[in-house]
């Protein structure tokens, strides 16, 4: 018989203007909490939203000093950076703050000061043993789930590739979404973030390790997408798509923590370890082309999955109403242009035969993909969407 297993964050405090509560929150953890160190990256610093936690913790009587030297795609020595910072300052709790980078490099570090070094030690599922801690994680973007995930994603710059570290003792003890914090974030960020959210609950609605817990989760993040990215990439104070957004972002998280994803991470984890492009990039300009190529193990879901973005499959066979998802979604990203044509970024043909090999190699997101992959069916994408 085999048993499945349902994780995720024990608490989600979520309202416009929820880092108000961050005191309490801090307290329901840890009601001596005198030192918090604070997680994030220089644009979050630069918009003021780290001023603003700081004099909210100050107006507590905390003391907070912030790292956040965070920078997109993080390596191993930028984990290594904030560990050392933390280790000086000694703090009682860590908040992230910020995108999937900040929050992935908060989770280790507060893990990591329970735990002993070397980091890439603990690279695979389930190698950390101590819980770290106390972790209150807060995104500023609709889009990687990160704050509900058990993950932490590291470039490897040597090797090129990215690599994870995946424990329970990487959950957020308590996650604070707070769509006011997306506000400022611009069109094109937002129509990548969204999409990326939007492929977290494809990958892990379609995946061959999804269960009903996570299908309605998914589902209902794919149907609140559909109807909300492009009033927000419009206009990027709509309270209504901001709010939507967010927790869509982290019902998707939510799933594919349990489920993770598949062909689609794999590729986007394997062209971004040799590019630099943005991961939401390139998450969504992978989906067609995915899609199209899972269709075939699945076809009720992805007939599902059109229903969901508003697409009207009544009268026709599953076959074609699973063709409908593929087509929302290619009229989504035309509408938040995003070119699904390779050529468009800048990679090579030589180069495909490599991340055909690193995509089928990333066993965690390939072993849940729906339909198998090998080597030559990923060149046969490539060399087809370029
Ligand atoms: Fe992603």
């Amino acid at each position: 018989m085999t048993f499945f297993a349902f994780n995720t964050v024990s608490r989600i405090v979520h309202s416009w203007g929820a880092i108000q509560v961050l005191p309490d929150e801090i307290r329901r953890l840890n009601k001596d909490t005198a030192k918090v160190l604070i997680v994030s990256d220089p644009g979050i610093e630069k918009v003021g939203i780290l001023d603003k936690a700081a004099k909210i913790l100050a107006g507590a009587g905390m003391q907070s000093r912030a790292f956040s030297k965070v920078q997109s795609d993080p390596a191993f020595d930028s984990a290594e950076a904030s560990i050392a910072f933390a280790k000086e300052f000694g703090p009682d709790l860590v908040i992230g703050i910020g995108g999937g980078s900040s929050l992935d490099i908060a989770k280790l570090t507060a893990a990591m000061l329970k735990n002993t070094g070397p980091i890439d030690r603990y690279v695979g599922m389930e190698l950390i043993e101590n819980p770290g801690i106390p972790l209150i994680l807060m995104p500023t973007t609709a889009g990687t789930g990160s704050e509900v995930t058990s993950i932490c994603v590291l470039s490897d710059t040597k090797n090129q590739v990215k690599k994870g570290i995946v424990s329970r003792n990487l959950y957020a003890r308590t996650v604070l979404l707070d769509p006011e914090l997306t506000v400022g974030l611009p069109p094109h960020i937002t129509a990548m973030t969204g999409m990326d959210a939007l492929v977290h609950a494809t990958e892990s609605y379609v995946g061959i390790h999804a269960t009903q817990f996570t299908d309605a989760l998914n589902l209902e993040a794919i149907r609140i997408i559909g109807a909300n990215l492009r009033n927000a990439y419009r206009n990027g104070n709509d309270q209504v798509a901001r709010t939507n957004m967010l927790y869509a972002s982290c019902m998707a998280g939510m799933a594919f923590s349990n489920t993770q994803n598949g062909l689609d991470h794999a590729m986007a984890l394997a062209i971004g370890g040799r590019f630099h492009l943005p991961h939401g990039l390139l998450t969504a300009f992978l989906l067609p082309w995915v899609m199209g190529f899972n269709m075939v193990a699945n076809p009720e879901k992805f007939a599902k999955i059109a229903v969901a973005l508003g697409e009207n499959t009544a009268g026709i066979d599953v076959t074609n109403a699973a063709g409908a998802s593929v087509k929302a979604v290619q009229s989504l990203l035309d509408d938040l242009k995003i070119s699904t044509k390779l050529s468009s970024y800048d990679v090579p043909k030589s180069v495909f035969p490599d991340l055909a090999k690193s995509t089928v190699g990333a066993v965690r997101l390939i072993s849940n993909n729906p339909r198998p992959v090998t080597e030559a069916d990923v060149i046969k994408l490539l060399e087809e969407n370029y």
